[in-house]
């Protein structure tokens, strides 16, 4: 069933407060602009999302190496980055209503006429406004004492290129993971989890020998590749992705090459993630800075070279949202209409719900446990997380439930299974369809489907 498209979103935001998914940041105070919290069905969709990330792009390769950097770092690494000189992002104020844009996300004729898109006063002159978030270490503030909460995980990597050097050495080419928080001083966080002050990355820093550009520009359509291909392991829509050549000039100052992909959101087609050429400018910076050589030696060709880098960057918050939408279904069952999210089965955070068919009735309560305890040993054997109990409500009521959770299966044990020895009925959630199982072809059944 089509739904419009602006409705959309605020039914997403309906249904993940209500589920448990995502709440507003200090909600009881009013808020906190640009935060978020993650419920506990979040946590385990984002908990899906970064174990299947990690497993690709680190435990099934032999040239990563995960690291797991302090979010708070010398001030130095900002200086050496850029980041302090140059992470800014172009500020307007209305003169009469005082709100605040960001001037290269108005609309043409807002910016063209210089007015205000909330109440068409006159836009103020627009300045560089810079986005990191700035503190101070230990008692005395002052400007030896400045750290910024890190604007992204990349640095964190950057400056422990030599750490991995020495501890394992490895040969080029070869990349460091992280999964961590990062915080921008958004001027206009929107869009739910997609633009948020605080928020997750993934990211990769892929190390190449930049004598062989060939190989570099292979290796850089390998890595977008991979990228795409994850997409697909979360169960996006492959006509919803769209790869973005970024041109010259909206390309950062760093980047030799810049590719986005780009995703249909309800509310437009935008940035989901990308992947950019660095080249040696992170390593340059720092070892100009640090004075530390970050430079790294060929023991074939008796060179001494900085490598190049290559960087697959993923939003976690966003690829939550992308896979919240694309996942949001109405349809109608028997005459009546319902919600569901159809989330490939590996993300889903519930995979399996098990219910008494009546919770009065202790023999049938009493089975459903065992039955759950069972599933729940099973599953954890086989690396499935995500087997539920529920007795909450009627039947009716527990189906609307797990479907608006996206959980693929229900099991139900009724009077049959306790007293005829006659299966369970399986219940799938795509097509409501119910079907009797065996108890002992259960865990097959179910773990084939996942
Ligand atoms: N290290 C490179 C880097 O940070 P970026 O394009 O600025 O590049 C990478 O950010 C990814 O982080 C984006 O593609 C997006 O998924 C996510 N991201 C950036 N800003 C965000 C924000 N304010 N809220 C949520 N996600 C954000």
């Amino acid at each position: 069933m089509a739904i419009k498209e602006e409705t959309k979103m605020e039914k997403i935001i309906s249904l993940a407060k209500r589920r448990g998914f995502v709440y507003q940041g200090s909600e009881i105070y009013g808020g906190l602009a640009g935060t978020w919290d993650y419920g506990p069905y979040g946590v385990e969709l984002r908990k899906n999302i970064k174990g299947m990330w990690w497993k690709k792009f680190v435990d099934d390769r032999d040239d990563m190496y995960g690291v797991d950097a302090a979010i708070l770092m010398n001030q130095n690494v900002w200086k050496a980055s850029g980041h302090v000189g140059g992470f800014s992002d172009p500020l307007v104020e209305c003169k009469k209503c005082k709100h605040r844009f960001r001037e290269d996300q108005l609309e043409e004729e807002n910016r063209k006429s210089n007015k205000c898109p909330d109440c068409d006063g006159a836009l103020g002159e627009s300045r560089q406004f810079n986005m990191m978030f700035k503190t101070h270490i230990g008692a005395i503030e002052d400007e030896e004492s400045i750290s910024y909460l890190r604007p992204e995980t990349a640095q964190g990597m950057f400056v422990n290129f030599k750490n991995i050097m020495d501890s394992f050495h490895p040969k080029l080419p070869f990349g460091l993971a992280q999964i961590g928080k990062a915080f921008r001083n958004e001027i206009a966080p929107r869009d739910f989890i997609f633009r948020s002050r605080e928020f997750e990355q993934m990211e990769i820093e892929y190390f190449v020998d930049p004598r062989d550009q060939k190989k570099v520009t292979e290796t850089f359509d390998t890595l977008f590749g991979e990228q795409i291909s994850f997409l697909k392991d979360l169960g996006l829509s492959d006509s919803k992705i769209h790869k973005i050549e970024v041109p010259d000039a909206d390309r950062a100052f760093y980047s030799k090459r810049s590719v986005d992909t780009e995703f249909d959101f309800p509310f437009g087609q935008k940035e989901l993630l990308g992947i950019a050429y660095r080249t040696d400018h992170d390593l340059k910076s720092h070892f100009n800075l640090s004075k530390v050589d970050l430079s790294y030696y060929d023991e074939d060709t008796k060179e001494r070279i900085i490598p190049h880098c290559i960087e697959p960057t993923f939003g976690l918050d966003r690829l939550m949202l992308a896979v919240l939408s694309d996942a949001y279904t109405e349809d109608e069952i028997d005459g009546e209409k319902r919600v569901y999210l159809k989330f490939a089965p590996k993300v889903a955070p519930v995979k399996v719900a098990v219910f008494p068919l009546l919770k009065n009735k202790p023999h049938l309560v009493e089975k459903a446990k065992e039955v759950f305890q069972m599933l729940k040993k099973e599953f954890s054997a086989r690396g499935i997380n995500g087997v539920m109990f529920d007795d909450n409500g009627n039947i009716g009521k527990r189906y609307r439930r797990q479907d608006e959770i996206g959980t693929p299966f229900c099991v139900t044990i009724d009077f049959d299974t306790v007293e005829k020895d006659a299966g369970v009925t399986v219940r799938g959630r795509d097509g409501g369809k119910q079907e009797r199982v065996e108890m002992g072809k259960l865990v097959e059944y179910l773990t084939k489907g996942i």
